[in-house]
């Protein structure tokens, strides 16, 4: 895969994209990643990349000139057209559902805003934009490092040992279930008995309860979606009642769940 940013900062990425996995997923030439400085797409003394708000208001927003003549130089640059991508809190929010859909991409090409926001005008180069969540940051920077890194590790050869990226987090649907290393005992905390057993059919069967009191508990909106059998359902609906129960006894990290 090819992934390519375009920012007014270009000079964050690399640190983190030659880092652990991404560096060695990029030295195996698993993806290739490429950050240009928006600014070499201006034609004034200044470089000037943001102008005022028309209507009055506070701080200045990105001119779409210089976007367009980016995206466009950028995405002619080889002959497989890009997948844009912008970031915005306005955006659709990101998941490992959205990561899934963009590691099957064969190039991705990122638009990191900066300021108080773009002249709208700008996301008529978006194929989609993307939220990493409910809050402000002071620009996609992030968004675009937290997409890479969440969509780089689903492609094959990025991560040592293949399977791994089947059994985590959201894989399924569900949070992951609670894992151990030793000690099998640490001031006083006990890891749970059968994980120590070497009964390999029943600690499947404690890891996938193990998922579901940990989304039960700390993300019910998920479990809906989960594609859940019967007898599932009925556990954490068991699990969910307990909860009711018990509510207000403190998190559910760290408690064998
Ligand atoms: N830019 C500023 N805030 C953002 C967010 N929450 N997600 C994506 N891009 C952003």
């Amino acid at each position: 895969m090819r992934i390519e940013a375009i920012s007014v900062i270009p000079q964050v990425f690399e640190p983190y994209v030659s880092s652990s996995i991404l560096g060695r997923a990029q030295k195996a030439g698993v993806f290739s990643f490429e950050a240009y400085d928006l600014r070499e797409w201006t034609h004034d003394r200044h470089r000037t990349v943001d102008d005022a708000p028309f209507g009055g208001g506070q701080g200045m927003l990105m001119k779409p000139e210089p976007i367009f003549e980016a995206v466009e130089d950028v995405s002619a640059r080889d002959a497989v057209r890009p997948h844009v991508v912008f970031f915005s809190p306005c955006g659709t929010p990101f998941t490992q559902a959205v990561a899934e859909r963009l590691s099957k991409k064969e190039r991705l090409l990122f638009v990191c805003g900066r300021y108080e926001g773009m002249d709208e005008r700008a996301y008529t180069l978006a194929d989609e934009v993307v939220s990493l969540g409910d809050y402000v940051l002071t620009g996609g920077e992030l968004a675009a490092l937290a997409v890479t890194d969440a969509v780089v590790r689903l492609l094959p050869g990025a991560l040592g040992d293949e399977m791994s990226a089947l059994d985590e987090s959201f894989s399924d649907g569900l949070l992951e279930y609670a894992q151990y290393t030793r000690p099998a005992e640490f001031r006083g905390m006990c890891v749970p008995e059968v994980l120590l057993s070497g009964d390999h059919g029943a600690v499947g069967r404690w890891r996938r309860e193990s998922s579901l009191r940990r989304t039960a508990a700390l993300r019910p909106d998920l479990i809906s979606s989960a594609g859940l059998s019967e007898s599932e359902r009925a556990l954490v609906a068991r699990l969910l009642e307990e909860e009711k129960e018990s509510a207000g006894e403190g998190g559910a990290h760290g408690q064998a769940l």
